[in-house]
């Protein structure tokens, strides 16, 4: 069926495309959760230095809880945003003190912490935990507006809940972290901005907007 073909074809080619990146040596939930907050509004190539600083020196729940702020701050100058470190140290130390030093595995948990909203909780859960939940962030709106032929305008804030149920329905439940990443690593890779690369794109025998020859005036976006 049409869903296990979609999912198969992003996940080969993840396996077979996907860029070397320190977080994805892991499926150590901490540091998952970490690459995912450094993520959020920072570049990829940006974020790899401020990664690989933060780890050496809070390789764990326990360290980042124990830190000093700001010493935890002075490892985000540069990133900006610092409210992202803060809400991280204290979502942490609230890990630390209350699930005993374990990231929880659920969304209803992971939602609770600080700065923890629904793509973040999703990203950690998929891909350290392997549960089947969505994450879909800025990159995977572009690629599901284009995948669904979506010529609303995906800013409206009923889109997002219509592309989580069909990350939902889509996900392959023997690998949700790759199927998330795939989603992802395709929006930064293939289905860009402007013109996407569709000749280079595994799911495109599925994507509604190819067929339709128009994927590049996707997303339709007003606001922002
Ligand atoms: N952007 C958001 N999450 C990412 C990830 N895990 N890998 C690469 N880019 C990302």
């Amino acid at each position: 069926p049409y869903r296990d073909q979609f999912a198969s074809a992003l996940v080969t080619w993840f396996e077979r495309e996907q860029r070397d990146l320190p977080w994805r040596k892991t499926k150590d939930p901490y540091k998952i959760w970490v690459s995912e907050v450094m993520l959020q509004q920072t570049r990829v190539d940006t974020v790899i230095p401020y990664y690989e600083r933060f780890m050496k020196s809070f390789p764990t729940v326990q360290a980042l809880a124990d830190a000093d702020e700001e010493v935890v701050l002075k490892h985000w100058e540069g990133l900006g945003y610092y409210s992202r470190a803060r809400n991280l140290q204290s979502a942490v130390r609230e890990v630390h003190e209350t699930y005993g030093g374990i990231v929880p595995n659920t969304r209803e948990e992971m939602s609770t912490l600080k700065g923890v909203g629904p793509y973040t909780a999703g990203a950690v859960l998929s891909i350290a935990y392997g549960v089947p939940e969505h994450a879909v962030d800025g990159n995977v709106m572009r690629v599901l507006s284009r995948v669904l032929n979506c010529e609303e305008d995906i800013a409206k804030p009923k889109i997002k809940p219509i592309f989580e149920k069909a990350v939902m329905f889509l996900i392959d439940h023997n690998n949700p972290s790759y199927f998330n990443q795939g989603l992802m690593e395709l929006g930064a890779l293939v289905c860009t901005k402007g013109k996407p690369h569709c000749l280079l794109c595994p799911v495109q025998a599925y994507c509604l907007a190819y067929q339709e020859g128009k994927p590049e005036d996707l997303p339709v976006k007003t606001k922002k």
